[in-house]
């Protein structure tokens, strides 16, 4: 790890376990392990988010390539937010046989992007590959190119921001846009508490060990002395807000030293760090994510349950 990402991982961790109530941010949820543990989620047969998504790429793939508008032989840029390990991607890139485009897979983890890169260059060996580390916000910058642009933002990522936060990236992103450049963005959609908790909890434990990974990762590369055993993994939902929230909880009263912020921090028992919110959408909360952009829905694709949907803007100029 560099300096300045350990730093800055020092910094945060700080501020959040000093805020009341505590948090930690879920953007240091993807090392390596954390990448093998995502991967684990996102096979669970209560995770339907990534299966219902997949259905959705691979049995609609011509129809969202004509919603992205792009013809063979006419150059375009795919970029990927938050790519991961791109299963659900590289059946729509199966679909864009013969099309001339660069892939531009971004992602917050260094190792996701490798592993993508070398699986793309092994399985489609003819697409064009430029993958990049980094965060949604940085990557911003480097989008501004004539070049027409496709950008998925898949996974119902989106929804690990706030709503506030989301606008104002969508916003964000709309204005680095050309006019006429296509944004896909896939949500998770609002149901039954019965069918979110479970996604979030499943059987297995792999969520469970996703989320306390995060205090393993301090005391790996911050010097904490986290013990695991004294914390749970604890999943809320609410149906009405549509809103499912991560927790890790202390089961009992103890403080926890982290060496490298050379501080203590004390926990009572049941105390909660929040650390991570996947919103669920209905029509209502698109349209508060997506105001005062300049994105105009092309058409919105549903699986076959109707569990997740992909919405594909188009930027209007
Ligand atoms: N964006 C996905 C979701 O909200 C993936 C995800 C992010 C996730 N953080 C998570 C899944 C924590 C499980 C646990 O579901």
């Amino acid at each position: 790890m560099t300096d300045k990402f350990l730093q800055e991982f020092a910094r945060e961790v700080d501020e959040g376990l000093s805020d009341t109530p505590k948090r930690l941010s879920s953007k240091y949820f993807y090392d390596e392990k954390g990448d093998q543990l995502f991967v684990k989620i996102m096979g669970m047969p209560e995770y339907y988010l990534t299966r219902s998504e997949f259905q959705i790429f691979s049995e609609q793939t011509d129809d969202l390539i004509k919603a992205f508008g792009v013809k063979p032989g006419e150059n375009f840029d795919l970029y990927e937010l938050g790519a991961g390990d791109g299963t659900k991607t590289i059946e729509l890139l199966k679909g864009l046989k013969g099309y001339q485009f660069t892939y531009k897979p971004i992602d917050i983890s260094e190792h996701a992007i490798a592993t993508l890169q070398k699986r793309i260059s092994k399985e489609l060996p003819d697409v064009a590959v430029e993958g990049k580390q980094g965060e949604y916000f940085q990557v911003l910058s480097s989008l501004a190119s004539e070049t027409p642009k496709v950008i998925l933002f898949m996974g119902s990522n989106i929804g690990n921001m706030l709503d506030d936060v989301a606008n104002s990236f969508l916003r964000q992103l709309s204005a680095s846009m050309n006019t006429g450049d296509k944004l896909l963005i896939g949500v998770d959609l609002k149901k039954p508490a019965s069918v979110i908790l479970p996604a979030y909890n499943d059987a297995q434990g792999y969520t469970r060990e996703f989320n306390l990974n995060l205090l393993d990762r301090i005391n790996r590369e911050l010097g904490g002395d986290f013990d695991r055993s004294k914390f749970e993994h604890a999943p809320r939902y609410d149906e009405e807000t549509g809103l499912a929230e991560s927790y890790v909880e202390s089961t009992e009263g103890q403080s926890v030293k982290i060496k490298t912020l050379d501080r203590e921090f004390k926990f009572e028992k049941g105390e909660k760090i929040f650390v991570e919110i996947s919103r669920k959408y209905d029509d209502a909360t698109i349209e508060a994510i997506a105001k005062n952009t300049e994105f105009e829905i092309v058409e919105r694709f549903y699986d076959r349950d109707k569990l997740f949907s992909d919405i594909v803007f188009e930027k209007a100029g």
